[in-house]
C-alpha cells in the first residue's frame, strides 16, 4: 500500500474529525492546499501548524499537504463541506458551486488596489460571506491575501484582441471563463497543480495569476510575454468544516481564531514582500518581456472586460458590487 493510499484510508476512518472526546493521543487535522511552502499560503499554514501545537500539542496535531499532493483545491472544498479534512484555503474563485456571492472577487477591475480588497473583506459584506456556506458544511475562519493577477502568454500581447484564438488556463470560476471568451481567447479550466506542464506541453498558451504563483511555479519559463494588468484578485478563504468547528469547546475555538488571526497577518506580510520581490526577480530575467500598460491601454483592458460586472450582477446581489466599490474610496 502507498503512503497515500495509506493517507487516504485514514482520512476514510469514520469519527476522524470528532474532537473533543477524551483520548490520549492528539487528534491529527489535516490543512491540505496546492501551493508550494515557499509562497504566502504555504508560509501561513506553517505557522498555523506550528502556532496550534505549542498551545494545544497534547490536542492537536496538524499535517499539512502543500502542492496538491493530497488532492487539488476544487476537491479540498468538497472534502471540507464534506468533513474528510479539516483545513484549507482554496482561492475565492473555487466556490462557485456553493455561493454566487463570492463571485464578487472574480470580476476584473472592480478593486483598485489591494487596500481596496482589504477594506472591503473587513467590511460588514465581506466578513457575512464568511458564514454563507455554513449550512453547507463551510466556514470561512478568514481572508488570506496572495494578490493581483497579471496576464501572461506565449506571445506578445499589448492590446486586449492581441489575446485572440490562445488558449488561457482559468480556475473553475465561470467568471473568469467569461473574461476570456470576452476577448475572443479560449477559457481551459484546470487545476493548479496542472497548469506548468500544460503551459509546456503547448497545450494551453496563457494564463493568468499573482506574481507569486508565476515565480514559484516557474511559469516564466514558458510565458515569455507578460503583462501587469492588476486585472484581477487572487486571495483565499481559510475554512473549516461546520460540524468539527461546533465539536470543539469555546476555549479551542478561541486557540484556533487566535492562531488563524495570527498567521494570517503573517501570510499578508509575505504576500506583499513576495509579490513585490517575485516581480521584480521576472522583471530581471533576460528571457522575460514584462509590458507596464499606458492608461489608455488600461482603459481598452478595463472596456473589454467590465461587461461581467452587469452580467453577473443577479447572482452577486447588487448591494455586493456596491459594497465592493465603496471600498475603493480611501477613509478620509
Ligand atoms: C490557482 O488555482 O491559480 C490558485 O488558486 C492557486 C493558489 O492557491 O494560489
Amino acid at each position: 500500500m502507498t503512503l497515500l493510499s495509506l493517507r487516504w484510508l485514514r482520512l476514510a476512518l469514520p469519527c476522524v474529525l470528532v474532537a473533543g472526546f477524551a483520548s490520549a493521543e492528539p487528534q491529527t487535522l489535516i490543512f491540505s492546499h496546492v501551493v508550494s511552502e515557499n509562497t504566502p499560503k504555504g508560509k501561513m499554514a506553517l505557522m498555523f501548524k506550528s502556532m496550534i501545537e505549542r498551545r494545544m500539542g497534547d490536542q492537536f496535531q496538524i499535517e499539512i499537504y502543500p502542492n496538491t499532493e493530497l488532492m487539488d483545491d476544487d476537491e479540498a472544498v468538497v472534502a471540507i463541506a464534506e468533513g474528510r479534512i479539516h483545513f484549507a484555503a482554496p482561492s475565492l474563485s473555487k466556490f462557485e458551486a456553493y455561493t454566487g456571492q463570492l463571485m464578487v472577487y472574480d470580476l476584473p477591475f472592480l478593486f483598485a488596489n489591494m487596500e481596496a480588497v482589504e477594506r472591503f473583506q473587513n467590511s460588514p459584506t465581506g466578513l457575512n460571506l464568511l458564514t454563507h456556506m455554513q449550512s453547507d458544511g463551510i466556514l470561512g475562519l478568514g481572508y488570506l491575501h496572495n494578490g493581483l493577477k497579471q496576464l501572461t502568454a506565449n506571445r506578445d500581447f499589448t492590446r486586449p484582441d492581441d489575446l485572440a484564438g490562445l488558449r488561457f488556463r482559468t480556475m473553475t470560476s465561470e467568471v473568469l471563463q467569461k473574461q476570456f471568451e470576452l476577448l475572443d481567447a479560449e477559457a481551459v479550466p484546470m487545476a493548479f497543480g496542472r497548469v506548468y506542464q500544460a503551459l509546456a506541453d503547448n497545450e494551453i498558451q496563457g494564463q493568468e495569476n499573482t506574481w507569486s504563483n508565476i515565480y514559484s511555479q516557474a511559469f516564466y519559463e514558458h510565458q515569455p510575454f507578460m503583462m501587469q494588468s492588476n486585472h484581477g484578485v487572487l486571495d483565499y478563504m481559510v475554512i473549516t468544516n461546520t460540524d468539527f468547528w461546533n465539536s470543539l469547546t469555546a476555549e479551542q475555538r478561541q486557540e484556533f481564531r487566535f492562531a488563524m488571526e495570527m498567521s494570517v497577518k503573517y501570510g499578508n506580510a509575505v504576500a506583499l514582500a513576495k509579490n513585490q520581490n517575485d516581480r521584480a526577480a521576472i522583471a530581471s530575467m533576460s528571457g522575460v518581456t514584462l509590458h507596464e500598460p499606458t492608461l489608455q491601454q488600461l482603459v481598452q483592458w478595463q472596456n473589454a472586460m467590465k461587461p461581467l460586472w452587469q452580467e453577473y450582477e443577479p447572482q452577486i446581489g447588487a448591494d455586493v458590487i456596491e459594497a465592493a466599490l465603496d471600498a475603493n474610496q480611501t477613509p478620509d
